[in-house]
Parts: structure tokens; sequence; C-alpha cells
């Protein structure tokens, strides 16, 4: 235990030991003082120049959840085992990135990128900084002993998914995490693949 006493409800190493994506959850709501902690965690997330080109849309009530889906799924799908575990969740919360907070961020004194040349950034900044945030959220997630699974909008449905939330064109989603009071789910065929272990993907030195 450090300095300030645990914070944590879990030992660091086991919420990243447990951490993995639920896709069936138990209806019941999520107590919304935890809901907020999870928001408050995927603030905390660093962003370049501290830009925090971010938003995250909070969909927790049945009907919004409802809407969701409706939303997001291809005209003429049925409801298969994913969606079926994955609409009881009774929160979503979709991070958005915002590009034009990044541009206009490092076009400021300090940067001083004014040509808000996209060329100068060697990947989207503002995905992964999104991408970190969301991060958080799952690991909050586990922390608090419940379930999260981040999936993607399928991109055709982004323009109804916008429709239906009232979201501008310079916030894009870059995905959902659902998250719940986690239920029985079947493993995922992904991870058949099994995992890679550090042994084979890090190259000491030289590539
Ligand atoms: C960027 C990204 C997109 C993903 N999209 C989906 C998805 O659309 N549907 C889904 O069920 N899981 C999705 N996943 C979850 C992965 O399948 C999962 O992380 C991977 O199989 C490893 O399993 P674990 O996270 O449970 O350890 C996604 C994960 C990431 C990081």
């Amino acid at each position: 235990m450090g300095q300030w006493g645990r914070l944590s409800r879990m030992d660091f190493q086991d919420v990243v030991r447990r951490r993995r994506m639920v896709r069936n959850f138990d209806p019941r709501p999520v107590d919304p003082a935890v809901v907020a902690r999870i928001l408050d965690n995927a603030v905390r997330a660093p962003s370049a120049g501290f830009s925090q080109g971010w938003g995250f849309l909070v969909l927790d009530t049945p009907e919004d959840v409802a809407r969701f889906w409706e939303a997001t799924t291809p005209a003429g799908a049925g409801v298969d085992a994913w969606s079926a575990g994955m609409r009881r969740a009774p929160v979503l919360v979709v991070p958005l990135s915002c590009k034009g907070a990044y541009l206009d961020r490092y076009a400021e004194a300090d940067k001083g990128w004014t040509d808000r040349d996209e060329a100068r950034w060697p990947v989207p900044y503002w995905h992964i900084d999104t991408g970190m945030a969301a991060l958080l959220m799952l690991l909050t997630v586990t922390d608090e002993g419940l379930g999260g699974c981040f999936f993607g909008i399928p991109p055709e449905q982004i323009p109804s998914f916008r429709k239906a939330f009232g979201v501008p064109e310079d916030h894009t989603p870059i995905g959902v995490v659902a998250l719940g009071h986690p239920a029985p789910d079947r493993r995922s065929p992904s991870l058949k693949r099994g995992r890679r272990s550090a042994d084979e993907v890090v190259h000491r030195g030289r590539w």
C-alpha cells in the first residue's frame, strides 16, 4: 500500500489481468456514481499537447440504449447471439474524437503548426488519445467488478447514429464501450488465436 492508501478496489495487476471483453449482461442498472467514476477516469487519459479533443456520449436509459441499437443495426439484420447479449448492457458510452481540436491546439504559438497540415501527424493522435480514454474506462469497469466490451459501429450506420443523437460532423465515434453487471457469456472465437507473448513481439536493440 502506498503513501496515499489503497484507492483502487483491486490490485492494479489484477485489473489488467482480469480485464476482458464481456458480451452478455445482467440488465440490472449500474450505480450512477460508478458511471461517474468511469467517466472521471476517462478524462485522466493522456493527450497530445493536452488537446483533449474527445467527447463521450453516455446512453444510460433503456430508451436511449434502444435508440442506439435501432440506429446502428443494419436494415434487415436480425438479433444474433452477439447482439442479444450486448443489447442487455444498461450503459453505453460512445467515445468520440475531434480532429479539429488537435489541429487548433497545434496551431497555437508553442506548437506552431499554423498550416494545420495533417501530414505532420505520424498517426491520427485524436483517435489514439480517445482510445486511451476508452481503455481507462475498460480498466475502471473491471476494477468496479463490472463487465465491459469495446465494439465498433459499422461505418454505413454512422450517419443514422449521428442523426439519432445529434452528433456533429466534427466528432467521430471511435467505437462504443458497453458496460454493466456481467452475465455468463461465450468465449470469443478470436481468443483461439492465443495471446502473442512479449517474447514474440518485443524487439530489443534492433528489429
Ligand atoms: C479497436 C477494437 C475493436 C473491437 N471491436 C469489437 C467488436 O466490434 N465486437 C466485439 O465483440 N469485440 C470487439 N473487440 C474486442 C476484441 O475482440 C477483444 O479485445 C480481443 O478478442 C481480445 O479479447 P479480450 O479483450 O477479452 O482480452 C474490439 C477490440 C478493440 C481493441
